[in-house]
């Protein structure tokens, strides 16, 4: 594949620098040059987002760029001049699907030979993606990453206009910046940036070579936007950061998280969440302020990854299955009525099978409410994925469907305790499956259906349980 001039191609290796430089925080890097303006005048875009909440939130910047350019969104790839896949590289099953998607959306040009195909979130931070892309999939005319989502009016606009392919992805370690448009998707719950990158580098992780560095916004621009939020009538928010007990380290805040969470509280916005935090670095000053206020939630996502402390130290996790479980219990012991939910890695290289029981023993001891499960995914560039493999897939798979089997049965144990029980429910709006039924979230994030009457979306109501499945509660508000 040959560079063209002006392309910005990834290098992994690159993106695993860190450097003591302090980020710096831009506050004037966006901007729509004024012949660009009205770029999407009369054009549709279709924007489909894989993986974690940090991409729903850049989505929600992409969004808010290209509404600012006169884009108007559609619901459908068909119906779309501009269609752009925001992608997750955390496991390679999904970026393969992402590839077959991307593949088969070429149909589209038949009936629209100028639609635009666009790709970007993490896949695109990675060179091998890159190439793949630039050499096979000829369709695909913008690609643009996880630092660049800033330079989409201008990129958009070389494409559009100079009829050119559009690359630019940059592996720096990455700035701050801040007033980006936002379309919010939610109309009471948001999503707010308090960091991004990650320095943790677990071993298995593609995560700090794609989105490069931890830093930090400052704590008045956090606040500030919540409290915007709060004025424009959301309920809930929930502080997004890969490792949110990080937050303030870079900028030298004291008490770090523990200090941003008092001041959101401080706020008086009625829900509080935040994801994801690591046990490493999970201090008692945060869960102290975690018990102190009723408006966070008691709703803790801990990942584990596995129950074992050999495995945890190749994984480079930096804590044993003994310090997370006394994390563990300290928090169930301070916070009242905790819900915890983690993830869980099976079939990482050599995975002995005593291993994999310590990790079903650990899910007897934490009884999860909910947990996210994966067998291992060799990511390009990763120290794990040089190492050696001795467990089969069909070893790793039976792993997974026994930890599934597990970890449901505490799930359903644990909301079987919800039975009879009042609880306070953020409405979201009517149930996916039955509308003359609601559903929303309870504080401890359980799933509810209820009958109600004159209740609206934002409503938080009580509601007294009637029946309790694994994933889900029923009821009716009361
Ligand atoms: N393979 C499988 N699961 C992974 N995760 C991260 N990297 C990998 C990988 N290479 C999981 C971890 C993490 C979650 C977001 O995704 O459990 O906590
Ligand atoms: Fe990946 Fe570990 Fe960072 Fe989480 S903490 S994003 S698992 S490197």
């Amino acid at each position: 594949m040959k560079q063209q001039p002006g392309w910005a191609l990834p290098d992994l290796r690159a993106a695993q620098k860190r450097t003591k430089t302090e980020s710096v925080i831009e506050r004037s890097l966006f901007q729509i040059p004024s012949e660009i303006k009205q770029l999407g005048q009369g054009k549709k875009y279709y924007l489909r987002t894989y993986g974690c909440q940090a991409n729903e939130r850049d989505s929600e910047t992409i969004a808010g760029i290209l509404e600012e350019l006169m884009f108007i969104p559609v619901n459908v790839p068909e119906e779309a001049d501009l269609v752009i896949l925001n992608t997750c590289a955390v496991r390679k099953n999904a970026e393969d699907k992402v590839l077959g998607e991307m593949g088969s959306l070429k149909r589209l040009q038949r009936d629209n030979p100028d639609v635009i195909f666009g790709l970007c979130g993490c896949m695109a931070q990675e060179e091998e993606v890159v190439n793949l892309l630039l050499e096979k999939y000829r369709h695909v005319k913008l690609i643009f990453g996880t630092h660049n989502i800033h330079r989409l009016p201008e990129l958009l606009y070389d494409v559009m206009l100079g009829g050119k392919r559009s690359v630019e992805v940059l592996s720096k370690e990455g700035e701050v910046i801040e007033n980006l448009p936002v379309k919010r998707f939610g109309k009471h719950k948001a999503w707010v940036n308090i960091m991004y990158g990650c320095d943790k580098f677990c071993t298995y992780c593609i995560v700090p070579y794609t989105r490069g560095k931890e830093r930090s916004r400052t704590m008045e621009d956090v606040l500030e936007e919540i409290r915007e939020l709060k004025n424009e009538g959301y309920k809930e928010v929930t502080l997004l950061g890969q490792n949110v007990n990080s937050y303030g380290k870079d900028l030298h805040i004291e008490k770090g998280f523990a200090a941003l969470l008092e001041e959101t509280a401080k706020i008086g916005i009625d829900r509080i969440r935040f994801t994801t935090s690591h046990p490493w670095d999970f201090s008692d000053e945060m869960i102290d302020v975690i018990a102190k206020y009723d408006n966070i939630m008691p709703f803790i996502h801990l990942p584990v990854q596995s129950g074992d402390s050999d495995m945890l130290k190749i994984m480079g996790r930096r804590y044993t299955r003994e310090e997370y479980l006394t994390l563990f219990h300290k928090i169930k012991d301070k916070v009242k009525n905790c819900a915890f939910s983690t993830d869980i890695i099976v079939g990482f290289p050599n995975e002995t099978e005593e291993q994999f029981q310590q990790t079903l023993s650990l899910v007897d001891e934490c009884k999860f409410d909910n947990a996210y499960t994966f067998i291992y995914s060799p990511r390009e560039g990763t120290p794990a994925a040089k190492m050696d493999d001795n467990v089969s897939l069909e070893v790793k798979q039976r792993r997974l469907a026994e930890l599934n089997e597990r970890w449901n049965v505490y799930a359903n144990e644990k909301n079987m305790a919800y039975q009879g029980q009042i609880v306070k429910v953020l409405v979201d709006g009517v149930s996916k499956k039955n509308k003359e039924v609601y559903s929303g979230y309870t504080e401890t994030n359980k799933l509810v259906n209820f009958s109600a009457t004159d209740v609206k979306p934002g409503d938080i109501v009580n509601v007294r349980i009637t029946a309790c499945k694994t994933f889900s509660l029923d009821g009716e508000m009361c």
